[in-house]
């Protein structure tokens, strides 16, 4: 995910906008750019791999200005490279972009036609070409800034820089956060508060279609139909620590050690200490009214939405359908009366998540949210919106905003639960309980860091792994595989264990480590079975368990982890 900052400032220009791109490279980049406009003159520097290499060349070759855009670039079009880096510049404008402009090929055509060249494979250099296009016709820069966005299809978030302006900045979203940050006679801009967290915590985000015309001192957003329009600035909260390693190596690490604090809070806010029910935020929702549940989302908390299923279903019995963001938003599915859509999100800002959920508006009796960024798209434009309180999510990879999602997915079966009779008081009771003691059951699985390194230590050498899971532990699977790919580059895939005989164990040899969720519960007899499939085959078993489970199912594995306890 690409990140980019602006600044119109009264410092030089180059180390701030550098520092400002340390704190979104959590966003994961492959080249970063820095562009400036200094006595009328625009210029630009760029660099291929980390920031550090960025800074270097501004050290021998430095780029003075108190004006400036940024760009951490995470390859969509043409490979990372210096000259597909960002900032793009046609003549008398540089622009930085996140997101991906859908008609580009049009664009280009059109371009080429009127002998226009290009330097770069990506979308964004369109927008400059374009931009730069205009003002050669002599419309101002505001005038042709206007005249490009309004040519461009696609989810986007841009900012524009011109030569010979030196107090001007224009801006834009469509389907990519932006945000605008206000000083003291200074003004920002960043895809997210965390890369203005240390220069202003005054913050305006900018609404879907909106752009803006920034001066140091003045800002004029216009809405999608070009109306003035009046947003709200808000003084937000980032405690610059969040966005601090914390003596871990890595944000995952740090994220992943803050569950069992982070989930504490999840539970608090929902089950306030000495209550024995479920409390939601607002007017809450009355699940006695819905007859159908509807939950979207992309990847991680799509499995989390997958694992809710069970429990809204088993627990609730409320039928549940279950479905990824860009399929549902593409398939347009009926939306039948009396159906609450529920949508999981940790940034809020997924593009597919929000256009699904901007499909249901009108058609769902209720819109629900469960997301982690509270000043979000997906939350602000929800009737419902359920934080999970997991503190800044840096590490690209969702770890303890996934482990929240599922405590408050969880609290919320329980509150449908109730709301619809299905649920004993006893049963509720050791819910709670089961739930206020999540905390410690994490804290227990934490410790068990140095078995499981070196159970990754020997998963590492492998090329294919598989996961299994049944009921619960399926989506669980899913999601260890998509960490495993995500993280360490080696191929994973999941499977419900019963559809082992299916196909994939067509795989199974003693190359394969096969993972296998499967705690001691009604479905673990059926679990040990598939294990004794992949035994026989020579597959290598990774068993996590817990201590009953281990015990009986333990024999002959390749390694176990007792997700609770002692190995
Ligand atoms: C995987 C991961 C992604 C996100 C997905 C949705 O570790 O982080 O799969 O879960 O891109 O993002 P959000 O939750 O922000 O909508």
């Amino acid at each position: 995910m690409c990140g980019i900052v602006g600044v119109l400032g009264n410092h030089e220009a180059a180390p701030i906008l550098v520092e400002a791109l340390k704190r979104l490279e959590y966003r994961g980049y492959d080249s970063a750019g820095i562009a400036t406009v200094n006595k009328g003159t625009l210029a630009r520097r760029r660099a291929l791999g980390k920031l550090v290499n960025l800074s270097d060349l501004l050290v021998h070759d430095p780029l003075p200005g108190k004006s400036g855009i940024g760009h951490t670039r995470w390859a969509t079009h043409g490979v990372p490279s210096v000259s597909n880096a960002h900032p793009h510049r046609a003549g008398s404008v540089a622009v930085v972009h996140n997101g991906i402009i859908e008609n580009y090929r049009e664009l280009r055509a059109e371009l080429a036609g009127i002998g226009l060249e290009f330097q770069t494979e990506t979308d964004t250099e369109t927008v400059a070409l374009l931009t730069q296009h205009y003002l050669e016709q002599g419309l101002s820069p505001v005038a042709a800034a206007n005249q490009t966005l309004d040519r461009l299809q696609g989810a986007f978030a841009l900012a524009f820089l011109f030569d010979g302006e030196e107090d001007l900045m224009i801006a834009a979203r469509r389907g990519s956060p932006l945000a605008i940050g206000h000083g003291d006679g200074e003004m920002f801009v960043g895809s997210d508060a965390i890369a203005l967290a240390p220069l202003t915590d005054r913050i305006t985000y900018l609404e879907e279609g909106d752009r803006v015309v920034l001066s140091r001192t003045s800002f004029e957003i216009r809405d999608a139909q070009g109306a003035l329009a009046n947003r709200a600035m808000k003084t937000i909260q980032i405690d610059v620590t969040q966005v601090d390693k914390a003596g871990h190596k890595h944000f995952m690490a740090k994220e992943i050690a803050e569950q069992p604090t982070v989930i504490a809070e999840a539970i608090r806010h929902y089950l306030p200490v000495g209550e024995d029910a479920v409390h939601l935020p607002g007017a809450g929702i009355d699940f006695s009214q819905i007859d159908r549940l509807t939950m979207v989302a992309c990847g991680t908390a799509y499995y989390a939405c997958l694992t809710a299923k069970y429990w809204f279903e088993q627990i609730a019995r409320i039928p549940v359908e279950v479905d990824v963001a860009s399929e549902f938003r593409y398939r347009e599915p009926p939306i039948p009366g009396k159906t609450a859509a529920l949508f999981v999100s940790q940034s809020g800002e997924t593009a597919d998540t929000l256009a699904a959920l901007r499909y249901c508006e009108g058609k769902a009796d209720k819109i629900l949210s469960v997301a982690n960024v509270a000043e979000s798209s997906i939350a602000r434009e929800s009737d419902l919106a359920l934080p999970i309180h997991a503190g800044v999510e840096i590490g690209v990879a969702s770890t303890k905003a996934f482990t929240c999602q599922l405590s408050v997915l969880l609290m919320l079966a329980l509150k449908a639960a109730t709301d619809r009779s299905e649920i004993t008081a006893e049963d509720l009771q050791a819910h709670i309980s089961a739930l206020r003691g999540l905390p410690n059951v994490l804290a227990a699985a934490l410790e068990q860091n140095d078995n499981i390194r070196q159970t990754a230590q020997k998963l590492s050498e492998a090329r294919d792994v598989l996961f299994l899971g049944r009921g619960l532990m399926f989506p669980l699977a899913l999601e260890g595989a998509l960490k495993l790919k995500e993280i360490s580059y080696i191929h994973a895939e999941a499977y419900a264990s019963g559809e082992l005989k299916h196909g994939p164990i067509a795989l199974i040899d003693k190359q394969m480590p096969v993972v296998v969720f499967a705690p001691k519960d009604r479905l673990f007899d059926k679990s040990v079975s598939n294990m004794q499939e992949v035994m026989a085959r020579k597959g290598k078993v990774v068993l996590i368990s817990d201590a009953p489970g281990l015990k009986e199912g333990g024999e002959g594995t390749w390694e176990t982890i007792d997700a609770a306890g002692a190995r």
